[in-house]
């Protein structure tokens, strides 16, 4: 099957693909047939897709697009229309940016803010059938669902087969809203238990309904005592084999510590080659702490992400000379760390090749070069940083950490 020709646009802009696909069915509805058939026709190397806000089509179209084989952007070529109703001067750059956040368009940012989705449950499904048995959730992701049903639906023959993490959000991060929230989530994910349950940030709000990006009015102090004896009840309870923590600072868990019946059996934080937390790991290390890494990728495409990691000079060096991608290169790193990793993609082939770290290593050249790497925390949390919250700088949140 030959590629798809295509003519450059007077506009300097991407190439069009000389055949598309159109994406209207009438009347408009989106359905699972919808985006099976555009995930068919990319693997027929349709790269053309065009669409409008009335059509209802840009998310089963964005999530097609996650799970085929697109490779980059720049392989797309995507329109959409303005609909009448928004043709007026000051609607259109909204609804521009509405279309954009619902479509695999420019920032990627269509899984922003969270959403439960079939896309999710497939690519876990995927993951399950290829071997992963480590998932990661947390109630405000909403993928407690999606990530339960594929549990279900998947290849997975007993329980004791799973590690399954979730997280308290600030909301419920007080005394006695933890135990009810932990049941939320076991019910969500129809489980019985979790491995790990975790505080998911060193904040509390105002409890209610789960917001992120954060409302810095409501946010308040982490009261950890008590917050971590309900915690701790909740493991007593068999409810989670164990308990930790999320963003904590070194400051931080001397402060948990110090008060813990039941020490932390884990921080979650960011962690690549681009914020390899030395001063971190070493003190979790004395204290018997494990770490597992977020962001390995720098979590590209979302609001928080960098691309710095993935667009990093020494990474891409080190893996062309090894025949491996900068995401295999970066989670073999983490990986030799001697810490635990999670990594996202609801792409197929992705999924694949970020579990093939296991049979190769990095050398101690290319390990003194990433020890070379400037450091920059790729996700310092900024919108927790308030004058009337609890925390007025990152210095404050991160304890120097930064
Ligand atoms: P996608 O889901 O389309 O694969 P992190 O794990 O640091 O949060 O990074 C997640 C981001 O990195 C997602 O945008 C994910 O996109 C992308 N990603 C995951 N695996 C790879 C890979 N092997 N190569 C390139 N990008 C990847």
């Amino acid at each position: 099957m030959g590629r798809i020709l295509e003519v450059p646009l007077g506009s300097g802009g991407q190439a069009i693909p000389l055949l598309g696909m159109g994406t209207m069915a009438h009347p408009f509805f989106t359905s699972e047939d919808t985006k099976s058939s555009i995930l068919h026709v990319i693997e027929l190397r349709y790269r053309q897709f065009d669409m409008a806000a009335l059509y209802r089509l840009e998310q089963p179209l964005s999530e097609a697009i996650r799970l085929g084989p697109i490779r980059s952007r720049d392989e797309l070529f995507l329109t959409s229309k303005l609909q009448c109703t928004d043709a007026h001067h000051d609607l259109v750059l909204p609804t521009l940016q509405k279309t954009l956040h619902h479509s695999p368009t420019g920032n990627g940012h269509s899984s922003v803010p969270f959403v439960a989705s079939e896309a999710t449950k497939l690519s876990i499904l995927h993951a399950i059938e290829l071997g992963y048995r480590h998932f990661d959730t947390a109630a405000v992701y909403q993928s407690e669902k999606p990530l339960g049903e594929a549990i279900r639906l998947g290849s997975i023959k007993s329980r004791y087969e799973l590690f399954i993490t979730s997280k308290l959000w600030c909301t419920d991060a007080h005394h006695h809203l933890v135990l009810p929230a932990l049941r939320q989530t076991l019910q969500n994910l129809q489980l019985e238990y979790l491995d790990l349950y975790l505080i998911h940030f060193p904040v509390s709000s105002k409890p209610g309904e789960y917001v992120f990006p954060f409302r810095t009015e409501e946010l308040l102090p982490l009261d950890i005592k008590s917050v971590w004896e309900a915690m701790e009840e909740c493991q007593k309870l068999g409810l989670t084999k164990s308990i930790g923590v999320s963003n904590f600072s070194c400051k931080k868990l001397e402060k948990l510590l110090a008060v813990a019946k039941i020490p932390p059996a884990v921080n979650q934080v960011e962690m690549n080659p681009l914020w390899q937390q030395k001063k971190l790991i070493e003190f979790c290390k004395e204290k018997g702490i494990h770490i597992t890494a977020y962001s390995p990728l720098g979590a590209k495409g979302t609001p928080w992400g960098t691309n710095k990691v993935m667009e990093c000079e020494v990474l891409k060096e080190i893996g062309d000379a090894r025949g491996k991608t900068v995401a295999q290169v970066c989670l073999r790193w983490v990986y030799e760390q001697g810490v635990s990793v999670l990594v996202k993609s609801f792409n197929k082939e992705r999924i694949k090749q970020n579990l093939e770290i296991f049979d190769w290593t990095l050398s101690q050249e290319d390990l003194q070069k990433i020890e070379l790497i400037p450091q920059h925390r790729g996700n310092p949390a900024l919108g927790v940083i308030s004058n009337e919250g609890p925390y007025q700088s990152l210095e404050d949140l991160w304890d120097g950490e930064i």
